[in-house]
């Protein structure tokens, strides 16, 4: 189920035209699928269960307590990088035990609060942070499982502000130092290293990274082994990269053939946290058009969404397909640029797209939105956040409602020594 499909000309989510959503909620709004969701999640989970590898939703993706508990019923345990998203995984019943917890810089009382819930993992970045987490450890007569965040120094060959895996990254440890690490954990009371883990970097096309990186956790694995150390487990991270051009997007049965080419004889537990390619597909963020503006050059279409709600166009160079809601199979009429109100000249949704005439009052649906969309998106420019609809089927509902202004408003407090 891909969740999207024109119907007599109509975009619609599973059985709900976009149309409906719009008329009810209002622009702009996020819709997902639950079905395109439960689709991906059980194409990845059928293909990773011969090798055996536990799926952890990096919930940073898509964070709303609908697709997580969504995600946590169809089997998932859940990738955290803040105490808020250890909040947000535990509110929507991930159980504590399927939680692993990654980041460059934890804070003491973010560890304390994983430590309290007694997540599954914690997956570490650098010397001092081994040692703030023993010392937090202790402190609660608590002992972490704690993975090693090693850098393979692979290039995963996508956007440089989306990549992970190369030496100059601020993340993880270079692969070669990993023994030093097992040396001092074992050193270390409160602190019990059982795993590595390496994520690369994000939107990977290509599989061959991949494979790089496992070859290097195997011969890391090996050896940490062979001098004793107990690793029982390896993370694998994310990155599965999606379509954005409406392409098919790389294939989970080719990934887990990989992973058990070159993981499968080793005898440890292993895991992925992958979030674009579970939810990515499964939104659009719909708009609607204030105005069409012919400019000097170029034809705008001006519409109610803004880089506030969708921030991957310019801050990634993200290619996110548009398409009108009614009359689909209209012909283009040249390239325009996709604009909303906001008074930046980044904020667009698309630069020279070709795109029919629309007119003001017609519907767009901003596609491939679900991952990195709503939870990215600000306030800026006062733009309260857009509310997120869920269809399932027939049913829909609202599992956020749009922020009203006052809201924005009513959060900043006036000094008493400022006159009104
Ligand atoms: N694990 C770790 C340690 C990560 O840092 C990330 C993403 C993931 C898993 C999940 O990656 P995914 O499977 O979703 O690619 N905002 C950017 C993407 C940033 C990804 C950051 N880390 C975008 O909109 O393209």
């Amino acid at each position: 189920m891909q969740g999207f499909e024109i119907r007599d000309g109509a975009l619609a989510v599973e059985n709900v035209p976009l149309t409906t959503i719009a008329e009810q909620v209002g622009t702009p709004v996020f819709v997902y699928s639950a079905g395109a969701i439960r689709a991906r999640y059980r194409a990845l989970s059928d293909a990773l269960a011969p090798v055996g590898a536990a799926i952890h939703y990096a919930v940073k993706a898509n964070s709303n307590q609908a697709v997580i508990s969504l995600l946590r019923e169809m089997g998932a345990g859940a990738d955290v990088v803040s105490g808020g998203e250890l909040a947000r995984a535990l509110a929507a019943g991930v159980p504590a035990d399927r939680i692993v917890f990654a980041g460059v810089g934890k804070t003491r009382e973010e560890m304390a609060a994983a430590l309290d819930a007694g997540i599954h993992l914690f997956n570490i970045e650098s010397e001092p942070e081994l040692e703030m987490l023993a010392e937090v450890a202790r402190s609660k007569g608590a002992t972490a499982r704690v993975g090693l965040r090693v850098n393979p120094d692979v290039d995963a060959k996508t956007h440089a502000k989306i990549t992970t895996g190369k030496a100059e990254n601020k993340f993880g440890v270079p692969i070669e130092r990993a023994p030093v690490f097992f040396a001092r954990a074992a050193e270390l009371d409160g602190v019990e290293a059982v795993a590595l883990s390496a994520h690369i970097g994000s939107q990977l096309l290509d599989l061959e990274p991949y494979r790089q990186t496992y070859v290097r956790l195997r011969e890391m694995a090996l050896a940490l082994r062979a001098e004793g150390y107990g690793l029982t487990q390896l993370d694998l991270g994310g990155g599965l990269g999606i379509g954005y051009h409406g392409q098919e997007g790389p294939d989970p049965q080719a990934l887990a053939a990989i992973i058990r080419e070159e993981l499968g004889d080793l005898g440890l537990e292993l895991a992925v946290e992958p979030g674009r390619w579970l939810v990515g597909a499964a939104g659009v963020l719909l708009a609607r058009v204030i105005l069409v503006k012919q400019g000097v050059t170029k034809r705008h279409v001006v519409v109610d969404a803004a880089m506030n709600d969708l921030i991957r166009p310019t801050l990634y160079d993200g290619y996110h397909r548009i398409q009108p809601v009614t009359g689909c199979d209209r012909p283009d009429a040249g390239p325009a640029d996709v604009v909303g109100p906001i008074c930046e000249s980044g904020d667009y949704l698309a630069k020279d797209r070709p795109l029919p005439a629309v007119e003001a009052g017609e519907l767009l649906a901003v596609r491939d939105a679900g991952a990195y969309g709503a939870v990215m998106s600000s306030t800026y420019n006062a733009r309260p956040l857009a509310p997120e609809v869920l269809v399932d089927g027939d049913r829909w509902a609202v599992i956020r409602p749009r922020q009203p202004v006052e809201a924005l408003i009513g959060l900043d407090r006036v000094p008493d020594w400022i006159g009104r």
